[in-house]
């Protein structure tokens, strides 16, 4: 046979052999047969040099070409057979049964959260966000405290080192001025969030705990909105027997400014008649001026109480740092 005539039907044959290689190491095998050293394509290339000076240059054009396309069917054989190789031994049965685990529940503070949030919607109150690294201007100022209120003691606070002058945030009254720089009356949001004191922890203590702020401003807002609103939410939350009780205090970006206490069964229990649960009050004229709103045409009030003591008189827990210990025995229990 003429060196011409051998080219296909050994490259057809070799192209049969390594689609029959059934893993990889068989094609490597199927490989050498052909290629190696003493293959058969490489004899073929070999006898090239037995070849007249008119036959080379158009035989040699013809070998390289097929010598070319069996490398490509060897790699893509390769590539097959590598795929194989990667799939699972034992595929995996999707419909045997499966092995129970317990799904784990949400943190006791998440579902307390997740409550007052829900009777706020009712309401048609709308959750907002601020950042917990925060300025003195949000903190502070723009909230109407004054340079040398004891809030701003550098014993309370927690400011971050740095000529930025941030501070984490001690209260989420912060996020009250952030909305109303950005939005204009009427609003209606409630506040979730971190808040940050420089206190040490003790049973009723933690450096961190969780506030809900809430803001209503529209005109014609009155306090009595303000105490069926909160009546409303902690009925719903703690149960019908709750009692309130409003005691004037002082907060500078409210005027007046009240403390609610709150009493129900649960309290009792722990032993108290009355429990402190919140801040609130009618929003201070100079706090609208700051961010813009006109005093004389709007009205609005605010509160901020903490979630971990509502969380601790629903559940009767005595010890605020069990919320940050993540004992699973103590959460499997909510
Ligand atoms: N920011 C206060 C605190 O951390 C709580 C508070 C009081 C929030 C009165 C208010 C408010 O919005 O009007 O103790």
């Amino acid at each position: 046979m003429s060196f011409l005539d051998q080219i296909e039907p050994l490259q057809q044959q070799a192209v049969q052999d390594f689609n029959q290689a059934s893993d990889l190491t068989s094609l490597d095998q199927v490989r050498i047969q052909y290629l190696g050293a003493s293959g058969k394509f490489t004899a073929l290339l070999k006898q090239l040099s037995t070849l007249t000076k008119e036959e080379k240059p158009a035989a040699g054009k013809l070998v390289n070409l097929a010598k070319g396309e069996l490398e490509a069917a060897l790699a893509s054989r390769r590539s097959v057979l590598e795929l194989q190789a990667a799939l699972p031994k034992n595929p995996t049965d999707f419909t045997l049964p499966g092995r129970r685990h317990s799904l784990g529940k949400l943190h006791p503070l998440t579902q307390v959260t997740d409550d007052i949030v829900r009777c706020f919607r009712k309401l048609g109150f709308v959750v907002a966000d601020g950042p917990e690294i925060e300025d003195d201007y949000h903190c502070f100022d723009a909230l109407n405290t004054p340079a040398d209120h004891p809030a701003r003691d550098a014993q309370d606070t927690f400011h971050l080192t740095g000529p930025s002058k941030h501070l984490l945030r001690t209260h989420t009254s912060s996020v009250q001025i952030r909305v109303m720089e950005k939005q204009a009356p009427p609003i209606r949001i409630i506040v979730p969030g971190r808040v940050y004191r420089r206190d040490n922890a003790d049973a009723t203590h933690n450096p961190t705990f969780h506030q809900i702020e809430g803001l209503y401003v529209d005109k014609n807002v009155t306090m009595s909105d303000l105490k069926g609103t909160v009546e409303f939410v902690f009925k719903q939350l703690l149960g019908d027997e709750v009692k309130l009780r409003f005691r004037p205090h002082y907060f500078s970006y409210t005027e007046p400014s009240m403390e609610i206490d709150f009493s129900s069964p649960l309290v009792k229990k722990m032993g108290k008649d009355w429990l402190e649960i919140a801040g609130c009050g009618m929003v201070h004229p100079q706090v609208f001026k700051t961010v813009g709103y006109d005093p004389e045409v709007w009205s609005g009030w605010a509160f901020g109480f903490g979630i971990e003591r509502i969380a601790m008189i629903r559940y009767g827990i005595t010890d605020i740092r069990l919320f940050y210990q993540n004992d699973v025995r103590f959460l499997a229990q909510f």
